[in-house]
């Protein structure tokens, strides 16, 4: 084995049809995730334990200081590629499934955006909420429940208080990055 496929492994990165993942040196990767395929990464960003990002059918953009986390799935279809911008959250065991999501979003624990959803920038996709097919999310719109709808506008609280957890995100990934260089070493 090619020492490349190596540490392409310890992070987690998988090649699929020619295309292997492209992760900006300053993102952390779990090696316990899966990023297969046709996926960029931006700086900053983190991809926590089992999230899968499969870009297999289509290309799949993570944008700086996004944290994808533990247990997320992203993927597209070959029709409809999916864009994730800077400094979301993908909270635990959210899906986001060929669809555009804003800069400053939350998706929240367990929620659900589907196929052709646009989410505006600084919009929360409440816990468990479902953004059905091809909806469009205005800026700054908090959307619960199953089919999700806005309830209200993000209120400059709300949005401080998701954007310093983003932030938070940022240095811990920073730090698993870290651990991972040291136990590497002390092999
Ligand atoms: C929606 C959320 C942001 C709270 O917003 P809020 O404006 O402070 O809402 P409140 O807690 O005051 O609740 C307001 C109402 O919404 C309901 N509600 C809160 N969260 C809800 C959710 N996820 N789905 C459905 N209803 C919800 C409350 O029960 C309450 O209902 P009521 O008015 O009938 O009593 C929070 O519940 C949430 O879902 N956070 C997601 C956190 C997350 O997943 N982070 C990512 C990982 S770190």
């Amino acid at each position: 084995m090619r020492l490349s496929t190596v540490g392409a492994r310890a992070m987690g990165l998988y090649r699929f049809d020619g295309k292997m993942p492209k992760i900006h040196p300053g993102a952390y990767v779990s090696p316990r995730a899966a990023v297969i395929g046709d996926v960029e990464i931006g700086d900053g960003a983190s991809v926590w334990e089992f999230a899968v990002i499969r870009g297999d059918m289509n290309k799949i953009r993570v944008g700086k200081n996004t944290s994808i986390q533990d247990n997320c799935t992203v993927h597209a279809t070959f029709t409809e590629p999916t864009t994730i911008g800077n400094l979301v959250t993908a909270g635990h065991n959210s899906v986001i499934h060929a669809c555009e999501i804003g800069d400053n979003v939350v998706v929240g624990i367990g929620a659900i955006v589907l196929n052709g959803a646009k989410v505006g920038s600084g919009s929360v996709i409440g816990a468990g909420a479902v953004v059905t097919e091809n909806t469009l999310v205005p800026e700054n719109s908090l959307v619960l429940g199953i089919p999700g709808k806005v309830v209200k506008e993000v209120s400059a609280d709300m949005h401080e208080t998701f954007t310093t957890n983003a932030e938070l995100y940022i240095e811990l990934g920073r730090k698993h990055k870290e651990e991972l260089e040291r136990s590497k070493k002390s092999k």
